[in-house]
Protein backbone atom coordinates (compact mmCIF):
# COMPACT_ATOMS: atom_id res chain seq x y z
CA UNK A 1 0.00 0.00 0.00
CA UNK A 2 1.62 3.64 -1.04
CA UNK A 3 -0.82 5.64 1.16
CA UNK A 4 -0.76 5.11 4.97
CA UNK A 5 -3.58 2.74 6.05
CA UNK A 6 -4.76 1.23 9.50
CA UNK A 7 -6.86 -1.80 7.88
CA UNK A 8 -4.41 -4.67 9.61
CA UNK A 9 -2.22 -5.02 12.28
CA UNK A 10 -0.58 -7.82 10.65
CA UNK A 11 0.40 -5.51 7.84
CA UNK A 12 1.25 -2.88 9.77
CA UNK A 13 5.28 -2.10 10.49
CA UNK A 14 6.03 -3.05 14.03
CA UNK A 15 7.95 0.23 13.99
CA UNK A 16 5.02 1.98 13.00
CA UNK A 17 3.23 0.34 15.45
CA UNK A 18 5.45 1.32 18.24
CA UNK A 19 5.62 5.05 17.36
CA UNK A 20 1.96 5.07 17.65
CA UNK A 21 1.77 3.59 21.05
CA UNK A 22 4.86 6.28 21.95
CA UNK A 23 2.67 9.33 20.68
CA UNK A 24 -0.56 7.65 22.50
CA UNK A 25 0.95 7.61 25.19
CA UNK A 26 2.90 11.30 24.87
CA UNK A 27 -0.28 13.06 23.61
CA UNK A 28 -2.48 11.29 26.97
CA UNK A 29 0.57 12.78 28.96
CA UNK A 30 -0.03 16.13 28.09
CA UNK A 31 -3.75 16.60 27.59
CA UNK A 32 -3.90 14.65 31.51
CA UNK A 33 -1.04 17.51 32.41
CA UNK A 34 -2.44 20.52 30.99
CA UNK A 35 -5.85 19.73 29.76
CA UNK A 36 -5.34 20.25 25.69
CA UNK A 37 -3.19 19.28 23.21
CA UNK A 38 -1.81 21.05 20.31
CA UNK A 39 -4.00 21.67 17.15
CA UNK A 40 -2.58 19.10 14.69
CA UNK A 41 -5.41 18.32 12.79
CA UNK A 42 -6.63 21.81 12.74
CA UNK A 43 -9.59 21.90 9.76
CA UNK A 44 -9.21 18.32 9.21
CA UNK A 45 -12.58 15.88 8.47
CA UNK A 46 -12.90 12.30 9.45
CA UNK A 47 -15.74 10.90 8.08
CA UNK A 48 -16.91 7.81 9.96
CA UNK A 49 -18.85 4.95 8.59
CA UNK A 50 -20.34 2.68 10.56
CA UNK A 51 -23.28 0.01 9.46
CA UNK A 52 -22.69 -1.56 13.30
CA UNK A 53 -23.35 0.24 16.48
CA UNK A 54 -20.72 1.84 18.71
CA UNK A 55 -20.25 3.32 21.81
CA UNK A 56 -16.46 3.68 22.28
CA UNK A 57 -15.31 3.97 19.04
CA UNK A 58 -17.76 6.56 17.70
CA UNK A 59 -16.81 8.73 20.83
CA UNK A 60 -13.48 8.22 21.08
CA UNK A 61 -12.52 9.27 17.45
CA UNK A 62 -15.14 12.13 17.07
CA UNK A 63 -13.72 13.12 20.68
CA UNK A 64 -10.20 12.69 19.44
CA UNK A 65 -10.55 15.10 16.13
CA UNK A 66 -12.15 17.78 17.84
CA UNK A 67 -9.00 17.36 20.99
CA UNK A 68 -6.28 18.02 17.87
CA UNK A 69 -8.19 21.14 16.53
CA UNK A 70 -10.34 18.98 14.08
CA UNK A 71 -14.18 17.54 12.77
CA UNK A 72 -15.59 14.65 12.21
CA UNK A 73 -18.80 13.37 10.48
CA UNK A 74 -20.94 10.35 12.13
CA UNK A 75 -22.49 8.23 8.95
CA UNK A 76 -24.91 6.11 10.95
CA UNK A 77 -25.75 2.91 9.51
CA UNK A 78 -28.73 3.61 7.85
CA UNK A 79 -27.67 6.54 5.44
CA UNK A 80 -25.04 5.49 3.58
CA UNK A 81 -26.10 1.92 1.93
CA UNK A 82 -21.72 1.05 1.66
CA UNK A 83 -21.79 -1.47 -1.19
CA UNK A 84 -26.06 -1.35 -1.87
CA UNK A 85 -27.24 2.36 -2.15
CA UNK A 86 -23.60 2.97 -3.79
CA UNK A 87 -20.60 0.68 -4.61
CA UNK A 88 -18.19 1.00 -2.44
CA UNK A 89 -15.15 2.27 -4.51
CA UNK A 90 -17.72 5.38 -5.63
CA UNK A 91 -17.87 6.03 -2.29
CA UNK A 92 -13.91 5.84 -1.18
CA UNK A 93 -13.69 8.25 -4.75
CA UNK A 94 -16.34 10.83 -3.25
CA UNK A 95 -15.39 11.36 0.45
CA UNK A 96 -11.72 11.32 -1.35
CA UNK A 97 -12.41 14.88 -2.54
CA UNK A 98 -13.84 16.11 0.39
CA UNK A 99 -12.44 15.07 3.67
CA UNK A 100 -8.76 13.80 4.88
CA UNK A 101 -9.94 10.70 6.27
CA UNK A 102 -12.10 7.52 6.83
CA UNK A 103 -12.92 5.46 9.30
CA UNK A 104 -15.18 2.74 8.82
CA UNK A 105 -16.94 0.05 11.23
CA UNK A 106 -18.30 -3.00 8.83
CA UNK A 107 -19.40 -6.47 8.46
CA UNK A 108 -17.47 -8.00 5.62
CA UNK A 109 -13.93 -7.17 6.56
CA UNK A 110 -13.55 -6.64 2.43
CA UNK A 111 -15.08 -3.88 2.18
CA UNK A 112 -12.39 -2.01 4.29
CA UNK A 113 -10.00 -3.20 1.82
CA UNK A 114 -11.69 -2.14 -0.95
CA UNK A 115 -12.16 1.32 0.46
CA UNK A 116 -8.51 1.84 1.24
CA UNK A 117 -7.58 0.49 -2.36
CA UNK A 118 -9.80 3.13 -4.04
CA UNK A 119 -9.35 6.07 -1.83
CA UNK A 120 -7.04 8.17 -2.03
CA UNK A 121 -7.02 9.66 1.46
CA UNK A 122 -5.92 6.82 4.63
CA UNK A 123 -8.76 4.20 5.68
CA UNK A 124 -9.01 3.11 9.13
CA UNK A 125 -10.46 0.12 10.39
CA UNK A 126 -12.82 0.49 12.92
CA UNK A 127 -14.09 -3.11 13.56
CA UNK A 128 -15.10 -5.78 11.40
CA UNK A 129 -15.96 -9.17 11.71
CA UNK A 130 -12.55 -10.17 10.78
CA UNK A 131 -10.84 -7.63 13.15
CA UNK A 132 -10.16 -5.07 15.98
CA UNK A 133 -7.24 -2.92 15.63
CA UNK A 134 -7.37 -0.09 17.32
CA UNK A 135 -8.89 -2.20 20.47
CA UNK A 136 -5.92 -3.85 20.66
CA UNK A 137 -3.89 -1.17 20.50
CA UNK A 138 -5.48 0.60 23.18
CA UNK A 139 -5.29 -2.53 25.08
CA UNK A 140 -1.12 -2.74 24.45
CA UNK A 141 -1.13 0.88 25.71
CA UNK A 142 -3.09 -0.71 28.80
CA UNK A 143 -1.01 -3.09 29.71
CA UNK A 144 1.69 -1.22 28.91
CA UNK A 145 0.82 1.73 31.56
CA UNK A 146 0.15 -0.86 34.29
CA UNK A 147 3.05 -3.13 33.70
CA UNK A 148 5.82 -0.59 32.78
CA UNK A 149 6.75 -2.88 30.10
CA UNK A 150 4.61 -5.31 27.55
CA UNK A 151 7.91 -7.64 26.22
CA UNK A 152 7.56 -11.32 27.99
CA UNK A 153 4.02 -10.43 29.29
CA UNK A 154 1.59 -13.50 28.75
CA UNK A 155 -1.89 -12.49 27.86
CA UNK A 156 -4.68 -14.89 28.12
CA UNK A 157 -7.89 -14.99 25.96
CA UNK A 158 -10.97 -16.87 27.39
CA UNK A 159 -13.91 -17.31 24.88
CA UNK A 160 -14.69 -16.53 21.56
CA UNK A 161 -12.06 -16.88 18.91
CA UNK A 162 -13.21 -13.91 17.11
CA UNK A 163 -12.28 -10.38 15.36
CA UNK A 164 -10.67 -9.17 18.51
CA UNK A 165 -8.79 -11.94 19.75
CA UNK A 166 -7.33 -11.91 15.75
CA UNK A 167 -6.15 -8.61 16.62
CA UNK A 168 -4.86 -9.57 20.14
CA UNK A 169 -2.94 -12.40 18.76
CA UNK A 170 -0.59 -10.13 16.28
CA UNK A 171 -0.95 -7.16 18.55
CA UNK A 172 0.84 -10.40 21.29
CA UNK A 173 2.97 -11.57 18.88
CA UNK A 174 4.76 -8.15 17.16
CA UNK A 175 5.34 -6.42 20.80
CA UNK A 176 7.18 -9.72 22.37
CA UNK A 177 4.21 -10.87 24.11
CA UNK A 178 2.97 -14.66 24.73
CA UNK A 179 -0.67 -15.43 24.37
CA UNK A 180 -3.16 -18.31 25.07
CA UNK A 181 -6.19 -18.75 23.90
CA UNK A 182 -9.07 -20.99 25.92
CA UNK A 183 -12.33 -21.36 23.57
CA UNK A 184 -14.71 -24.02 23.28
CA UNK A 185 -13.83 -26.59 20.51
CA UNK A 186 -15.27 -25.06 17.19
CA UNK A 187 -14.42 -21.20 18.31
CA UNK A 188 -10.87 -21.31 17.94
CA UNK A 189 -8.96 -18.44 15.74
CA UNK A 190 -8.97 -19.31 12.27
CA UNK A 191 -5.91 -22.07 11.28
CA UNK A 192 -4.94 -19.06 8.39
CA UNK A 193 -4.74 -16.44 11.11
CA UNK A 194 -2.86 -18.75 13.22
CA UNK A 195 -0.17 -20.04 10.85
CA UNK A 196 0.39 -16.90 9.15
CA UNK A 197 1.84 -14.82 12.54
CA UNK A 198 3.18 -18.11 13.83
CA UNK A 199 5.30 -18.04 10.09
CA UNK A 200 5.89 -14.15 10.80
CA UNK A 201 6.85 -13.65 14.29
CA UNK A 202 10.01 -16.48 15.17
CA UNK A 203 9.64 -17.79 18.45
CA UNK A 204 5.80 -16.57 19.29
CA UNK A 205 4.86 -18.42 22.40
CA UNK A 206 1.08 -19.20 21.52
CA UNK A 207 -0.53 -22.05 22.80
CA UNK A 208 -4.48 -22.36 21.62
CA UNK A 209 -6.62 -24.98 23.96
CA UNK A 210 -9.95 -25.45 25.82
CA UNK A 211 -9.24 -25.15 29.51
CA UNK A 212 -9.07 -21.59 30.69
CA UNK A 213 -8.10 -22.70 33.79
CA UNK A 214 -4.66 -23.85 32.10
CA UNK A 215 -4.25 -20.98 29.55
CA UNK A 216 -4.88 -18.30 33.00
CA UNK A 217 -2.01 -20.35 35.05
CA UNK A 218 1.17 -17.97 34.20
CA UNK A 219 -1.01 -15.08 32.50
CA UNK A 220 -0.15 -11.23 33.71
CA UNK A 221 -3.69 -10.15 31.68
CA UNK A 222 -7.05 -12.07 31.40
CA UNK A 223 -9.03 -11.24 28.43
CA UNK A 224 -12.73 -11.36 27.49
CA UNK A 225 -15.16 -10.38 25.08
CA UNK A 226 -18.75 -10.65 24.46
CA UNK A 227 -19.76 -14.49 22.99
CA UNK A 228 -22.28 -13.20 20.81
CA UNK A 229 -20.29 -10.35 18.08
CA UNK A 230 -22.68 -8.03 16.30
CA UNK A 231 -23.89 -9.81 13.56
CA UNK A 232 -24.42 -13.34 15.25
CA UNK A 233 -27.80 -12.74 17.49
CA UNK A 234 -29.66 -15.60 15.41
CA UNK A 235 -26.81 -18.18 17.14
CA UNK A 236 -27.03 -16.40 20.96
CA UNK A 237 -28.94 -19.34 22.47
CA UNK A 238 -26.70 -21.70 21.15
CA UNK A 239 -23.58 -19.59 22.06
CA UNK A 240 -24.64 -19.01 25.67
CA UNK A 241 -24.99 -22.66 26.49
CA UNK A 242 -21.58 -23.12 24.79
CA UNK A 243 -19.76 -20.91 26.28
CA UNK A 244 -20.80 -20.80 30.25
CA UNK A 245 -17.71 -22.17 31.59
CA UNK A 246 -15.45 -19.70 30.21
CA UNK A 247 -16.89 -16.93 32.35
CA UNK A 248 -13.90 -14.66 33.75
CA UNK A 249 -15.07 -14.82 37.21
CA UNK A 250 -13.07 -15.32 41.41
CA UNK A 251 -13.05 -18.63 40.88
CA UNK A 252 -10.89 -18.25 37.35
CA UNK A 253 -9.39 -15.12 38.72
CA UNK A 254 -7.99 -16.80 41.80
CA UNK A 255 -6.34 -19.54 38.98
CA UNK A 256 -3.98 -16.73 37.60
CA UNK A 257 -0.95 -15.76 39.21
CA UNK A 258 -1.91 -12.99 41.89
CA UNK A 259 -0.22 -9.84 39.64
CA UNK A 260 -2.41 -10.98 36.74
CA UNK A 261 -5.15 -8.14 35.65
CA UNK A 262 -8.18 -8.13 33.81
CA UNK A 263 -9.42 -6.74 30.42
CA UNK A 264 -12.54 -6.28 28.52
CA UNK A 265 -13.03 -4.28 25.58
CA UNK A 266 -16.54 -3.91 26.01
CA UNK A 267 -19.48 -3.51 25.93
CA UNK A 268 -19.29 -6.33 28.29
CA UNK A 269 -22.37 -8.51 29.09
CA UNK A 270 -22.21 -8.63 33.22
CA UNK A 271 -22.68 -12.47 34.28
CA UNK A 272 -22.19 -13.89 31.05
CA UNK A 273 -18.34 -13.62 30.37
CA UNK A 274 -17.36 -12.06 33.24
CA UNK A 275 -19.05 -11.24 36.38
CA UNK A 276 -19.68 -7.99 37.81
CA UNK A 277 -16.87 -8.66 40.94
CA UNK A 278 -14.41 -9.08 38.34
CA UNK A 279 -15.22 -6.03 36.02
CA UNK A 280 -15.51 -3.78 38.94
CA UNK A 281 -13.14 -5.13 41.28
CA UNK A 282 -9.28 -4.37 42.30
CA UNK A 283 -7.85 -6.31 39.25
CA UNK A 284 -10.18 -4.97 36.40
CA UNK A 285 -8.16 -2.13 33.96
CA UNK A 286 -11.50 -2.41 31.98
CA UNK A 287 -12.63 1.02 32.40
CA UNK A 288 -8.79 1.93 32.27
CA UNK A 289 -8.71 0.98 28.73
CA UNK A 290 -11.73 2.34 27.47
CA UNK A 291 -10.62 5.47 27.74
CA UNK A 292 -7.47 4.69 26.35
CA UNK A 293 -9.62 4.04 22.79
CA UNK A 294 -9.16 7.86 23.17
CA UNK A 295 -5.66 8.39 23.64
CA UNK A 296 -4.96 5.82 21.29
CA UNK A 297 -7.61 7.36 18.61
CA UNK A 298 -5.48 10.92 18.76
CA UNK A 299 -2.18 9.40 18.47
CA UNK A 300 -3.34 7.04 15.23
CA UNK A 301 -5.05 10.47 13.76
CA UNK A 302 -1.98 12.64 14.59
CA UNK A 303 0.03 9.98 12.53
CA UNK A 304 -1.94 9.56 9.68
CA UNK A 305 -3.41 12.67 8.96
CA UNK A 306 -0.47 15.32 10.25
CA UNK A 307 2.25 12.47 9.87
CA UNK A 308 3.28 13.09 13.50
N1 LIG B 1 -14.84 -1.75 22.16
C1 LIG B 1 -15.52 -1.14 21.18
O1 LIG B 1 -15.11 -1.08 20.01
O2 LIG B 1 -16.69 -0.56 21.60
P1 LIG B 1 -17.85 0.03 20.66
O3 LIG B 1 -18.43 -1.13 19.92
O4 LIG B 1 -18.81 0.67 21.61
O5 LIG B 1 -17.22 1.02 19.72
N1 LIG C 1 -16.49 -8.94 19.19
C1 LIG C 1 -17.35 -7.80 19.42
C2 LIG C 1 -16.54 -6.61 19.73
C3 LIG C 1 -17.31 -5.37 20.07
C4 LIG C 1 -16.44 -4.19 20.29
C5 LIG C 1 -18.24 -7.58 18.21
O1 LIG C 1 -17.74 -7.67 17.08
O2 LIG C 1 -19.42 -7.32 18.38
Amino acid sequence: MSKLDFISLAETPHEVLHHYLDIAHRLKQQHLATGRNDPLLAGKMLAMIFEKPSLRTRVSFETAMVHLGGSAIYISPNEIGLGTRESVPDVARVLSGMVDGIMARVFEHQKLIDLAAHASIPVINGLSDYSHPCQAMADLMTIEEHFGKLKGLTLAYIGDGNNVARSLVVACAKFGMNFRIATPPGYELDDESVQHIMATTQGFDFVSAHDPHEAVRDADVLYTDTWVSMGQEAEKAQRLAVFKPYQINDELLAAAPAQAMVLHCLPAYRGLEITDAVIDGPRSLVFAEAHNRLHFQKALLAAMLAHL
